[in-house]
């Protein structure tokens, strides 16, 4: 029964890149990555700065298109899409900078987020619904994101950790599949991190997860799966067990401590 309402149940990879490459003039920042993101995993990236983690995030969301390689959505080819319309398919992305709007109510800038969804032709003559949809989209996603208590307060009021809750929530009201998250952990307290940690391991039953993060302890806590980037190439993707007994990767990133 399942199978004939969604004829891509048959399969948990909702995103594969195959060997994606993106180069900046002399400087290839991607070089031939390829990876699958599967529904109740979260898959994180890792690398030191310049590694060309965001990059290949901006590559799989539709921001930049690669030099070479294919993207595929939900078993489609969506190399050639664009970021609004693999935004529709299911693909939802946070940047590693804030994009709220500070003067606006959190539950205002979540509403905002899930009316980019609404944006089609056909449905120009229903904002009555347009708008009902938004808002039932905007307090789900607030919920999931545990803002509901702050749903009236301004955004540019809420604390750093609050604002990358909100990021998340934002990109939930768009009914993302897969989540494409860049350092929602950066510059987080200990309480912060937990909070956001419990969440990504929520959201994860539902939904495909890449994450890029640099607390380690932090990735090996929640990753189901680590790629390792070095200069724009991958060298190695594995479990996290895997990965933290690779010597290559021990030299090249987490150092002899870890
Ligand atoms: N738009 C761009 N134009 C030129 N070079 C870029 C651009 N975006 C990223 N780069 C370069 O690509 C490399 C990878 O960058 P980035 O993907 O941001 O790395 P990371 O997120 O792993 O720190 C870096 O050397 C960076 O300077
Ligand atoms: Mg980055």
């Amino acid at each position: 029964m399942a199978a004939v309402m969604n004829p891509g149940a048959a399969t948990d990879a909702l995103l594969v890149a195959k060997e994606v490459s993106r180069r900046f003039g002399g400087l290839k920042a991607v070089d031939g990555v390829s990876l699958t993101l599967e529904r109740g995993s979260l898959h994180a990236v890792i690398g030191t700065n310049g590694a060309g983690k965001s990059t290949l995030i901006n590559l799989l969301s539709g921001e930049i298109p690669p030099s070479e390689g294919r993207v595929l959505l939900m078993g489609q080819d969506a190399t050639g899409w664009s970021q609004p319309r693999r935004a529709r398919a299911g693909l939802g992305r946070s940047y590693q900078r804030n994009t709220i709007f500070v003067n606006f109510t959190v539950r205002e800038n979540c509403r905002l987020a899930a009316q980019s969804r609404w944006q089609r032709a056909w449905d120009w003559w229903t904002p009555a619904q347009r708008c009902a949809s938004s808002q039932a989209a905007a307090e789900e996603a607030l919920r999931k994101a545990g803002l509901t208590a702050q749903a009236g307060r301004i955004a540019g009021a809420l604390s750093h950790g609050q604002k990358r809750q909100l990021e998340i929530a934002m990109c939930l009201a768009t009914a993302p599949k897969v989540l494409l998250l860049d350092e929602p952990l950066a510059g987080m307290g200990a309480e912060e991190t937990e909070r956001m940690l419990a969440l990504l391991g929520e959201l994860k039953s539902e939904h495909a997860i890449l994450l890029v993060e640099h607390d380690m302890d932090a990735v090996f806590r929640v990753a189901d799966r680590i790629t390792v980037m070095v200069n724009g190439r991958v060298i190695a993707s594995d479990t996290p067990a895997a990965v933290r007994s690779n010597r290559e990767v021990q030299i090249a990133y987490l150092g002899e401590s870890h």
